[in-house]
């Protein structure tokens, strides 16, 4: 089957090209480096050629709620018309558990209307939302990281493995489109605070972190079970454990 992956050069763009082109599957790569934009179409018509089906994982670095809804608004009107233009069958969306119940950050609006928009769209549809990533507890200390110190909300979460995530966008990009899809999440629940330093003792980094809600972007909307997967979420096999094992020696 030929599927294209919209941020094929991404975190998890990568791993899900790399887990169908295993499967035997042809993938079409999208990203502005390879010169294909989302935001002006350029490149698409011609990248989406043949595709039965594709998937969204592109990301929008805006911290601001307008601009991260006009971003993920334009580059998913973009790609949703070109898919229908082109025939495509079937659009997979890499979404976010919760972000229907918390109005979250200026991202999780992003994400809302993506959702909005492929959900009255053109296109035969499945959205799969995701808890956070085993690596997000790094990745968010990293975003305001200064000398050494790093404020970090202790989020109550139950992450999945970037690998798991792929796996599974894989398998549903192959089958047939499935409208709202359950949550999808990792085996255990975390506290964020310590999985960022569980993560940066493995990475040998030294980094003062200070549990709060404030001055980040997530803020206490966020506490409780809020983030946690719903009772019926299909549970990922990587714990975070293996996951942080297989970090040894890599940057
Ligand atoms: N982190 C988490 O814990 C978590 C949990 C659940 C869901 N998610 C969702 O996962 C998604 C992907 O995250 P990620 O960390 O894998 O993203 P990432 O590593 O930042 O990759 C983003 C990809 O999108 C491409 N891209 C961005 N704008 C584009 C445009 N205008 N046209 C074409 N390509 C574009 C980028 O390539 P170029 O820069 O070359 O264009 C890159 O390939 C996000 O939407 C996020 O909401 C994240």
């Amino acid at each position: 089957m030929r599927i294209a992956i919209a941020g094929a050069t991404g975190h998890i763009g990568s791993l899900t090209a790399a887990a169908l082109e295993g499967q035997g599957h042809e993938v079409v790569r999208i990203s502005r480096s390879l010169g294909v934009d989302l935001t002006t179409g350029a490149g698409l018509d011609d990248a989406l050629a043949g595709v039965a089906a594709v998937v969204d994982a592109t990301n929008c670095a805006a911290t601001d709620r307008d601009e991260a809804v006009a971003y993920f608004g334009t580059t998913t009107r973009t790609l949703l018309a070109a898919e229908a233009r082109a025939g495509v069958r079937h659009h997979v969306l890499l979404s976010i558990a919760a972000v229907h119940r918390t109005e979250g950050n200026a991202h999780y609006a992003g994400k809302r209307e993506q959702e909005r928009l492929i959900a009255e769209g053109p296109v035969p549809w499945t959205i799969v939302p995701f808890t956070q990533f085993h690596d997000f507890a790094e990745m968010v200390a990293g975003w305001v990281e200064r000398d050494g110190v790093a404020p970090i909300a202790p989020l109550l979460v139950q992450p999945i493995a970037p690998a798991d995530v792929a796996d599974v966008l894989a398998e549903i990009a192959a089958g047939e489109p499935k409208g709202r899809y359950v949550d999808v999440a990792g085996p255990e629940t975390q506290d964020l605070v310590d999985m960022a330093r569980r993560t940066h003792h493995v990475r040998g980094r030294t980094v003062k972190l200070v549990p709060t809600w404030s001055g980040g972007v997530f803020g206490p909307a966020m506490a409780g079970e809020v983030l946690l997967p719903g009772a019926d979420a299909r549970i990922a096999p990587t714990t975070f454990d293996e996951w942080l094992a297989q970090q040894h020696g890599q940057a």
